[in-house]
């Protein structure tokens, strides 16, 4: 408690009011990488070409009533046939770095086998060229939420210990087929969110949260497994590294009494200390401890020997704010807070004496710059200042099919939102955070998981009626210009 109040007194002396000069990527370190992100399953379609095997995700968009529109992404932004105008997007917008993910059952259909799919090791390695032709780098998610169905149907997916093995040899064959030319490496995205998705988990296994931190678990030692493998066998001398992408949002106090700051630290712990404890630290955060006792897996001597250290950076996906206090008051709950159920001494809102916390943006989420420079100092404290890079942020907004196409591309929300972030981020980095690149969540409007085609976050328009063509939106063009060197 003492040493969170210790970081929070760092936190509110270091970030003041933002500062209000304009800013562009010169106001940052000339090797500070800005870049633009998405993920397979949410833009290739292709969704069975090329010797696929059905993910977890193919499977959740054939359930009736799953996803709000109705929708699938069996070809969504078509991403397997037109790869090259979103290389030819991030070329002219002028980003340093795509950050894409492998989808699992493209390369092993059946999730593990003898021998890797070549078609679908072609399709990336396309891909990467066609990037590194543009000279933009690529950073590869190697999960990305969307797990091969045959491994569920086998032993129940992230929830079987197999997993660990078959993980480690996905990526190692990800490292042979592209680690000449790939640099930067994040095994498993969100982690927490994919948990509460379980996507295509069996009703057996339907989560609770025991077997959730008992899959949890699995995913950890599958990270720590795939590190020990790039680290000694492909890392080599090359200055590549492997790291993680966690969901972590910022927890405020509602007020300063030591009650709410111990619940700020508490949901800390569960929505990003869960994962990055056992990283940083390696034991789980004790107020998780606390709560699930021996349901909770332990790790043994080897495995936290293994897990300990085995990141050699943070992605940092972050989106939003919340007030957390430790009784009930209005507004504020301890209901399952979507992603993880936070224990019953914290309460979490959005409103102190009748203010948000942040903008209220049309999908609901709170746009909340300072919060990322508070969530980033409190990171380097307690974390031991690791190397981040932020591997998404981004504002949403809801199809409105009334909208003409003109009207679609004017995002001047959107575009605030990243002048706002960035200017946060900035302030972060110059109080010694050590944080070397920022990605736009995402590239183009595409599948956004349950919510189908209704959230949208994309900085270009895509029309789905209209072969996919692409079109950059206002903050595609405010970030052309924020990118001129
Ligand atoms: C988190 C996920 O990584 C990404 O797939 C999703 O589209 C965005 N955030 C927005 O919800």
């Amino acid at each position: 408690l003492l040493e969170h109040r210790q970081v929070l007194n760092n936190v509110g002396a270091q970030t003041g009011a933002p500062t209000r000069l304009d800013i562009s990527r010169n106001s940052f370190p000339s090797d500070f990488i800005f870049g633009v992100a998405s993920s397979a399953y949410q833009i290739e379609g292709g969704a069975l070409e090329g010797g696929k095997g059905p993910c977890t995700w193919d499977t959740e968009t054939s359930k009736p009533g799953r996803i709000l529109d109705g929708s699938t992404a069996n070809v969504a932004c078509d991403s397997y046939h037109k790869y090259q105008a979103d290389v030819d997007l991030i070329h002219n917008i002028g980003y340093d770095a795509y950050r894409f993910s492998i989808a699992w059952s493209r390369i092993y259909p059946e999730g593990v086998g003898e021998r890797p799919n070549q078609e679908g090791l072609d399709y990336y390695n396309r891909l990467i060229d066609s990037l590194l032709k543009s000279g933009i780098k690529p950073f590869i998610t190697l999960c990305h939420f969307d797990l091969p169905q045959a491994l569920v149907d086998k032993f129940g997916g992230w929830h079987g210990s197999e997993i660990v093995p078959a993980f480690a040899a996905y990526a190692e064959t990800c490292f042979k087929s592209f680690g000449d030319r790939v640099r930067h490496w994040i095994t498993i995205n969100e982690p927490t969110i994919d948990l509460a998705f379980n996507a295509g988990v069996s009703a057996a296994m339907e989560a609770n949260e025991v077997t959730r931190y008992k899959a949890g678990h699995n995913m950890i030692l599958a990270h720590a497994h795939a590190a020990k493998i790039y680290r000694e066998k492909y890392q080599g001398s090359s200055d590549g590294v492997i790291g993680i992408s966690l969901d972590i949002q910022w927890f405020e106090p509602l007020t300063d009494s030591p009650e709410d700051i111990e619940a700020s630290e508490t949901a800390l712990a569960f929505r990003g200390g869960w994962f990055l404890d056992p990283f940083f630290r390696g034991e789980y955060p004790a107020a998780i401890r606390k709560t699930w006792g021996y349901s909770l897996p332990s790790f043994t001597p080897e495995e936290s020997r293994i897990v300990k250290g085995s990141a050699d950076f943070l992605g940092v996906n972050y989106y939003t704010a919340y007030y957390v206090t430790s009784k009930p008051c209005d507004g504020f709950s301890n209901e399952p807070a979507f992603p993880v159920t936070m224990p019953s001494s914290v309460y979490v809102g959005d409103t102190k004496n009748g203010v948000l916390i942040g903008a209220q943006t049309p999908t609901g989420l709170r746009a909340c710059p300072d919060g990322l420079a508070r969530l980033l100092l409190f990171l380097k404290s307690k974390y031991g200042n690791p190397l981040i890079y932020i591997t998404e942020n981004g504002y949403s907004e809801k199809r409105n099919p009334e909208m003409t196409l003109e009207e679609s591309l004017q995002d001047g929300e959107r575009t605030e939102f990243f002048r706002s972030h960035i200017r946060s981020l900035l302030e972060a980095h110059k109080n010694g955070v050590n944080v070397r690149g920022y990605f736009a969540w995402t590239l183009m409007d595409n599948f956004e998981w349950l919510w189908g085609y209704g959230f949208l976050f994309g900085i270009c328009y895509v029309d789905f009626q209209n072969n996919q063509k692409r079109y950059l939106k206002e903050s595609a063009l405010w970030f052309k210009k924020f990118l001129q060197k």
